[in-house]
């Protein structure tokens, strides 16, 4: 039988950089114990935008970027294979795990002129976050209703942080009983603090992308542009 030692990998193609990260995972824990299938989708939809034919490789470089519920840190890594200034942001007992991703994989983003580092955040205690974002990410964090308020309310305050910042969310739509309600909860509440423009599956990597995950840019009315940028 399995046990909370126990460790499987995932080997995931930054192919814009030809580099791979290796994804540590768990047999044995809570929903952030494994890489979630909203990851991969959000993680290669930043692959596929710094490709030559859409933004270019130097897309994300220099740029500060923070992602939110980054669980074993597949998104935030690949910003950072991208050239993005990254911190990964989580519950405190996720950090041990996601800290040993970021260290097994340090060396793969050092070409890129990345970084990535980890913090505490939890979206219900309102820290101060001291990190201005001009992107923030966010994968499959869209679970429980009791979270619903507080991770808007952050993710408000972040995309406040500069002129230009706004968010990218990957969630996975489940149809069960419990899943459904948190989501039409979630859209409900989100449709009267952002502007929400759908990314079509066009636009993203023709492989890992599905139609059960949306993603979504999400923009302070007072700050919408049209395009990412
Ligand atoms: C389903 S997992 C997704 C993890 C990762 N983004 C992925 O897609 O692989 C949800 C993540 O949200 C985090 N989370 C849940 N509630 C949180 C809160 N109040 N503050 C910060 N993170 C939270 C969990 O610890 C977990 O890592």
């Amino acid at each position: 039988m399995a046990n909370e030692n126990d460790v499987f990998t995932r080997e995931f193609e930054v192919e814009s950089r030809k580099v791979t990260l290796t994804l540590y995972q768990k047999e044995v824990g809570d929903v952030s114990c494994v890489v979630w299938d909203a990851s991969i989708v959000l993680a290669k939809y930043l692959d596929v935008l710094c490709s030559e034919n859409r933004l270019g490789k130097d897309w994300l470089v220099g740029k500060k970027v923070l992602e939110l519920g980054a669980g074993l840190g597949c998104v935030g890594m690949t910003a950072a294979c991208l050239g993005a200034e990254v911190v990964l942001t989580d519950l405190a007992n996720v950090l041990p795990a996601l800290n040993n991703n970021i260290e097994m994989n340090k060396d793969v983003w050092k070409r890129s002129g990345g970084s990535a580092r980890a913090e505490e955040l939890d979206w219900s205690k309102h820290p101060v976050v001291d990190f201005k974002p001009e992107i923030v990410l966010l994968a499959d964090c869209v679970y429980y209703t009791e979270s619903i308020e507080p991770l808007l309310d952050m993710l408000k305050r972040l995309c406040e942080a500069t002129n230009d910042t706004y968010a990218l969310l990957a969630q996975e739509e489940r149809d069960t009983p419990n899943q459904k309600p948190v989501w039409s909860q979630f859209v409900e509440a989100i449709k009267k603090k952002f502007k929400i423009t759908p990314i079509m599956l066009s636009e993203q990597h023709p492989t890992y992308s599905s139609r059960d995950i949306r993603v979504l840019k999400l923009t302070l009315p007072s700050k919408d542009k049209k395009d990412i940028q």
